[in-house]
């Protein structure tokens, strides 16, 4: 996979989920962006994808791997792209990444990639079978 391509993050895989600008309350001591800020944005957008999946709610259950690649820095167009790795009957393992466009340059960077877990669940939270229809994506 590239590390770097034009504006429009060709190298990715995956359904884009979430396109957003990163803001200056997002930094950190240093004054690049928190990684918790990414990693939540990756969950927000981990959810777009397993709630169509489940065509209900979802939860996210645990992050099996998370890698920041580059840091992301304040007023990147910061995009998230998903696909679904792996189901088993209530939870879906999507494949997760991010990344940047830096204000007034033409190249997209992928910033980060990891693997999250969701599980659909009822009204109640419980567990609850994801659909027949949702299937891994082959890349
Ligand atoms: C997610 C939750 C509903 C699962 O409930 P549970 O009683 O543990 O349910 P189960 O043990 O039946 O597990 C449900 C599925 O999740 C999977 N799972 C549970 N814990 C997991 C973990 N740590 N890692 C990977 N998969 C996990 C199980 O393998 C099972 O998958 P399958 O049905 O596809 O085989 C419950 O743990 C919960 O509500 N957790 C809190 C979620 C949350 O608040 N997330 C936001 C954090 S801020």
């Amino acid at each position: 996979m590239n590390a770097e391509t034009p504006q429009g993050a060709a190298g990715s895989q995956g359904r884009l989920v979430i396109r957003t600008i990163a803001m200056p309350c997002d930094t950190n001591a240093r004054g690049d962006i928190f990684g918790g800020w990414l990693m939540s944005q990756l969950d927000l957008g981990g959810a777009v994808l397993a709630q169509q999946l489940a065509n209900g709610r979802v939860t996210t259950v645990a992050v099996e791997k998370l890698d920041f690649i580059a840091p992301v820095k304040v007023g990147d167009t910061v995009t998230c792209f998903a696909r679904l790795l792996s189901r088993g009957r209530t939870s879906m393992r999507l494949g997760l990444e991010a990344w940047a466009t830096r204000h007034g340059e033409i190249t997209t960077k992928q910033v980060a990639r990891g693997i999250y877990i969701y599980v659909a669940i009822d009204a109640e939270g419980r567990p609850a079978p994801v659909p027949e229809s949702a299937r891994a994506e082959e890349i």
